[in-house]
């Protein structure tokens, strides 16, 4: 099923075609987007404005033309504006096609991509044995989010969570393995044992610097393949995989991969070597760099930075002077490791905006060594507390991420004992477990990913506004009245015996249906720059939309044929909602 725009675009370019001749590109195709404002139509084209000069064209001339070949199109009524957009009116009876369309449409109007992507997801990716912090928290729920929505696309989806786990924090692990560790407690709370036994590590070794040799001492034997060393590492990683695997499944979310830095360790002395054969990266002190090959202008160059006026080389170090490898060196392993595995086009890393250098540095790298692809940091901001800094504990400490889905599930069980005391205690349970982890995804799905944003309890749990509660409570609603009404026309076309003539006369009616058929461009529109928000705006304002239909149109006390078209109204939404959260990651549930 085609969207609306891109039919209309197909007719708009047919027109064109006829217009111009062969003077228009042989795989023009005419833009055609949403109108900011309804009271133009629902649709524009600034086509006429772009092609008219070469043309040689007035441009509102050139749009009257193209609206006089559009006499008879079906979609739309079709009318000039200023200088020279083309409007687009969708007609009442063109929304009703499309609604019963959808209703025969499991994909419920969203179109599979033309070009299937091999495409590689690289998200969550916390550090074993270091806590696992709010950037992580960001990464994981934008991550599976994109991964949902791209498979649903029709991509070739890999996740894999790229966990830091050879990293120079293992020399204090080590040390505090064998000299601090709580043996029971870390039994009981994995996690929390290692992070705390690396905590006080640090401490120790700020009061007692000398410690810091004892530390690298367990580092080199770790590197060197110590065997005890080794062992122990290894429990470390298990121990934090198990722990992870809890969180991740309580949020429902799964890799497909857990190929952590160490997996790479082998890789990185050749990959040096043949950067250096090559002539890309070069001795410098010692180490071994990666300098600016010209080719970008100096504001657009990742290896050179402006310094009072002067642009000095930042180069990437791939090979520290004592023998080191970096996260960068590993970073070009894995990719390479990506495009020969798995023979991924697309690479895509959620990572915070931190590390923006780094990327750009890397794809750059990749770029000079003739390896290209749609790679893509997708970056993000902060998030803050509701003082505007750091979301931190009150003790100062950084938040992990279990213990924000176990504030967010005891305050929604709260709201769900006020709002239904009546519910069995189990029921009740899983409903606070939905409605806190879903708030904890909504909120940030609903964010500009590049922004930093407040995190806020109240707000992200309240009942009204964009948050998951009200999406859910919005879901509940709508099952609701589909239950209540027993109508066997509606319970016919379900089943597919009969069809149901939809009526759209009321403009609540007529709001909620161009909604529910834009459901079909907001889904794909979230992939090209990987904002999810766009879905998360996209379901808030359908809910609304939904709600001041149903105030203002009745389905129960209506006749018939009304009754019944209005169902499908109700079903479409409840089946946008629960494909669009879902592609979110959130559950809905039938009750609440
Ligand atoms: N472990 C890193 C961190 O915590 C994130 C890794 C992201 N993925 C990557 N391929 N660099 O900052």
């Amino acid at each position: 099923m085609m969207t609306l725009p891109e039919q209309i675009a197909e007719k708009l370019t047919d027109a064109l075609r006829a217009e111009l001749g062969k003077a228009l590109p042989v795989d023009f195709c005419a833009p055609v987007t949403v109108s900011q404002d309804l009271r133009y139509g629902d649709y524009q084209s600034n086509v006429a404005m772009v092609l008219a000069k070469n043309a040689r064209r007035n441009p509102r001339e050139l749009a009257q033309a193209l609206i006089n070949r559009l006499a008879d199109i079906s979609e739309a009524e079709v009318s000039l504006a200023g200088p020279g957009f083309i409007n687009f009116r969708v007609t009442a009876k063109e929304y009703a096609v499309r609604m019963a369309a959808m209703f025969e449409d499991e994909r419920l109007g969203v179109p599979l991509v033309k070009h299937p992507k091999k495409l590689v997801i690289d998200f969550s990716a916390p550090n074993v044995a270091k806590p696992m912090h709010v950037g992580h928290i960001r990464s994981t729920i934008i991550g599976d989010a994109l991964a949902r929505i791209a498979r649903f696309m029709g991509h070739t989806v890999i996740t894999d969570n790229h966990i830091g786990d050879w990293g120079t924090q293992f020399g204090m692990i080590l040390w505090g393995w064998k000299n601090l560790l709580d043996q029971q407690e870390l039994k009981r709370r994995p996690i929390e044992a290692l992070l705390t036994t690396y905590k006080d590590v640090n401490r120790h070794c700020k009061e007692q610097p000398a410690l810091l040799e004892a530390c690298k001492a367990e580092l080199v034997r770790l590197q060197s393949g110590d065997v005890e060393n080794l062992s122990i590492w290894k429990r470390c990683i298990e121990l934090t995989k198990c722990g992870l695997e809890e969180i991740y499944s309580r949020l429902d979310i799964h890799f497909d991969y857990w190929l952590g830095e160490s997996f790479y360790n082998e890789a990185l002395q050749p990959l040096v070597e043949d950067l250096l054969a090559r002539g890309i990266a070069r001795e410098s002190e010692g180490a071994i760099c990666v300098f600016s090959d010209g080719v970008h202008a100096p504001k657009d160059d990742p290896f050179l930075v402006n310094k009072d006026g002067e642009w000095q080389p930042v180069p990437a170090i791939i090979r520290k002077a004592d023998g080191g490898f970096l996260y960068a060196t590993t970073d070009l392993a894995t990719l390479d490791y990506r495009i020969r595995e798995f023979q991924a086009d697309s690479i895509w890393y959620v990572v915070g905006a931190t590390q923006e250098k780094h990327f750009k540095q890397i794809f750059d790298i990749e770029r000079m060594r003739g390896v290209t692809g749609d790679f893509r940091h997708v970056a993000f901001g902060s998030i803050l507390g509701k003082d505007r800094r750091p979301f931190k504990t009150r003790d100062g400490e950084t938040v992990g991420l279990q213990e924000v889905m176990d504030e967010a599930v005891r305050r929604a069980a709260r709201v769900v004992d006020e709002k239904s005391p009546d519910m069995p205690a189990e029921e009740k349970a899983a409903v606070a477990e939905a409605v806190g982890i879903g708030a904890i995804k909504f909120a940030e799905l609903s964010q500009n990913r590049l922004s930093d944003y407040i995190f806020d309890w109240d707000k992200m749990l309240s009942l009204t506004g964009d948050t998951a509660p009200y999406l859910q409570n919005s879901y509940v609603r709508v099952r609701a009245i589909e239950r209540k009404i027993n109508d066997p026309v509606f319970a016919a076309a379900l089943s597919g015996a009969a069809r149901i003539r939809i009526i759209l006369t009321e403009e609540r009616e007529l709001h909620l249906a161009r909604l529910l058929a834009r459901f079909g461009e907001v889904v794909p529109a979230t992939l090209d720059d990987c904002r999810p928000n766009l879905l998360a705006a996209y379901l808030y304002e359908l809910a609304r939309a939904f709600h001041s239909f149903y105030e203002a149109c009745p389905v129960l006390r209506s006749d018939l044929s009304t009754r019944s078209s209005r169902l499908v109204l109700c079903e479409l939404t409840s089946r946008v909602l629960r494909l669009g959260m879902g592609l979110l990651g959130i559950r809905l549930l039938e009750r609440m």
